[in-house]
């Protein structure tokens, strides 16, 4: 009877002591549950306000121009950082106006962008846009190109683009050999504060060695009459602007052509031979490069460029071109994202430095370049995954 009853007891025990079990087990579920209810609705919310901080501070961004393959691969750069990262955002071409892109400035003010990232057409007129924009408490983040000439900006983002110039500077300089070397020199357009910076930098370097005379100037009386002079873009502003004024480009393929033939046609057969050229960009140095290949008292030439542009990285690959540089746009494009994520969510973006636009010194982290040719193409541009391959031909 004993035994019976130890034996009913510790079935008992055994019955309700998995009970507990189930109940505990049951009340763990349950608790469980209820922790990832909980979880799921922080996360809703924490997305909800993403997508509020998304909604309610889009970004527009305004570009200059589809005509040069340099702006169309921001667009593309600008599109798929910003698509990864879930923003809404809207990119405008100003079609090389400044006009529309006042009027593109004005659409995004309208819809509502709490950030406008905008690379100004022409760097003093679109001063107005920009105060406008700052009127109406959006931030404007000047990008690549400096707004000049208001205190309606609240950050730049750009390269060093006084090293972009003396890159162009030192290729020429580290090719040349002896003296009296037949030297062109060209720019940007003068309504653009990027011609001027790049200028000083590429005149800077070559400025000694025209007044030792291993460069001679053939196409530009302005620049020969400064040739003792060092240059800086703001004190000597008006000084880089009267040279800009005999070699601009205006960024533009033809007139740099059209200017180039110029040179070309009054220059004698002994101004030519083994040419040095300053190109201030790829396109307009492919126009330049295609003259002075066409020239049968130009025996060699060497030319600088920058952007590394598809069409130049193919020019460099063919010997064309004679080098790049490099403005790697992924970096440029994220900092921009950066400023603006900093303005959207109430912070402020990194400041390394500032440039003075006549107005205000704007805040500023300039990013560095790279100098590109034939011996180092494939490394910065290709193992790098800049660009595919595929993409050129005749890669080693
Ligand atoms: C940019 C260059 C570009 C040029 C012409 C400059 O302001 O910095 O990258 O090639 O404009 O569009």
């Amino acid at each position: 009877m004993k035994k019976i009853l130890i034996l009913l007891l510790s079935v008992i025990f055994i019955i309700s002591f998995s009970l507990v079990g189930v109940v505990g087990c049951k009340e763990e579920a349950a608790e469980e549950e209820v922790v990832a209810e909980e979880e799921e609705v922080a996360e809703e919310e924490e997305v909800a306000e993403e997508e509020e901080v998304v909604a309610a501070g889009s970004v527009g961004i305004v570009l200059p121009t589809k005509d040069e393959p340099r702006w169309i691969q921001d667009e593309t750069r600008f599109s798929d950082a910003l698509t990864a990262a879930g923003y809404d955002f809207e990119v405008l071409f100003s079609e090389g106006s400044s006009a529309k892109e006042k009027e593109n400035v004005e659409a995004l003010i309208t819809k509502g962008v709490q950030v406008i990232i905008i690379c100004p057409q022409d760097s003093t007129a679109a001063a107005a846009a920009a105060e406008e924009a700052r009127d109406a408490g959006v931030k404007i983040i000047s990008y690549d190109r400096l707004i000049t000439d208001t205190d309606a900006v609240d950050y730049y983002v750009t390269f060093d683009s006084v090293s972009v110039g003396a890159a162009q500077a030192q290729y020429l300089v580290d090719k040349a050999t002896g003296t009296g070397n037949p030297l062109y020199l060209y720019a940007g357009a003068a309504t653009d504060n990027n011609a001027f910076i790049f200028f000083q930098g590429g005149w800077n370097v070559l400025q000694p060695l025209i007044a030792d005379g291993t460069f001679v100037i053939k196409n530009s009386s302005e620049a020969v009459a400064l040739q003792d002079t060092q240059l800086d873009a703001t004190a000597d502003h008006d000084a880089i602007g009267t040279i800009i004024g005999q070699i601009t480009t205006n960024w533009d393929f033809d007139d740099a052509k059209s200017l180039a033939e110029a040179n070309l046609t009054v220059a004698s057969a002994a101004d030519k031979g083994d040419v040095f050229i300053l190109a201030p960009n790829d396109g307009t140095s492919r126009a330049i490069a295609d003259a002075f290949a066409a020239d049968s008292d130009v025996t060699s030439y060497v030319i600088s460029g920058q952007d590394a542009e598809i069409p130049s990285v193919q020019y460099i690959i063919d010997g064309k071109q004679s080098m790049t540089v490099l403005k790697d746009v992924r970096t440029l494009v994220a900092d921009a994202i950066a400023a603006a994520i900093a303005y959207l969510t109430g912070g402020a973006p990194e400041e390394t430095t500032t440039y003075n636009n006549g107005v205000i010194d704007v805040p500023c982290k300039p990013s560095v370049v790279v100098t590109v040719d034939k011996d180092n193409v494939q490394e910065a541009l290709i193992d790098s995954g800049y660009y595919e391959a595929s993409e050129f031909t005749g890669l080693d």
